[in-house]
């Protein structure tokens, strides 16, 4: 049997999609196992969803740190501490630093509220991007799951999926739209990810259907 992927999860939030990621491994939908949970946020609701399934958790927010890179460094080093294959950030609402990502370099995922590169960037988070999207008037939204690149919400595209943006829409139901989406799609980039089916070439991913040798 495959060994099991290591995650660790990165939040600051409600931690659905760190919900979805749990459930899809007990299901045995995805050979992984979260190593850890690192929250930006003591109060995060993430943390209690985490503690309930036995998984270590730690909080890291950037207000202890004097700089970016401080921060970076420090969640680096619990990271490597727990050895993960990969990290993924559902809900994380801080940036990492430009050292951090190229050392993880396709090992960051994310999830974004809209069908990027639409409506992301800095200050793109959570419900903001619903109400620019809402703002602005498209008729279609969704989802993405992305690899983390320094530049924000603009790494290679792994999935995405779209939703009809209707007129009687609020922020509230555009995410209640949008959110099983990311939930249905985190886990599966995890478990391509995890049977290295996930070629990345410059910002195109590739689905392949059979497993890649490792390089
Ligand atoms: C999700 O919708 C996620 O896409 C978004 O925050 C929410 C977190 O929900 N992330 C971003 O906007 C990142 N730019 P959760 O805490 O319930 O998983």
């Amino acid at each position: 049997m495959a060994k099991p992927l290591k995650l660790a999860v990165l939040v600051s939030g409600g931690g659905t999609n760190l919900q979805a990621i749990i459930d899809s491994i007990n299901d045995g939908k995805i050979i992984a196992k979260i190593e850890i949970v690192i929250s930006t946020k003591k109060n995060a609701y993430a943390l209690k969803r985490a503690e309930k399934h036995q998984i270590p958790c730690q909080v890291c927010s950037p207000k202890d740190f004097t700089s970016n890179d401080e921060f970076s460094n420090e969640i680096s080093k619990i990271i490597d501490s727990y050895k993960a294959d990969l990290i993924a950030l559902a809900g994380f609402m801080s940036i990492l630093s430009s050292s951090f990502i190229k050392k993880y370099e396709n090992r960051i995922m994310n999830t974004h509220p809209s069908l990027l590169p639409s409506f992301g960037g800095k200050g793109f988070y959570g419900d903001r991007v619903h109400k620019a999207v809402l703002d602005y008037g498209v008729k279609i939204s969704g989802a993405t799951i992305m690899f983390v690149s320094e530049e924000v919400d603009k790494g290679p595209i792994i999935l995405q999926q779209a939703i009809s943006v209707d007129q009687e829409d609020t922020i509230k139901s555009l995410s209640e739209k949008v959110l099983p989406l990311e939930h249905k799609l985190y886990p599966l980039a995890i478990k391509l990810f995890s049977e290295n089916r996930l070629e990345v070439k410059g910002r195109v991913v590739n689905i392949l259907t059979k497993e890649r040798k490792n390089d």
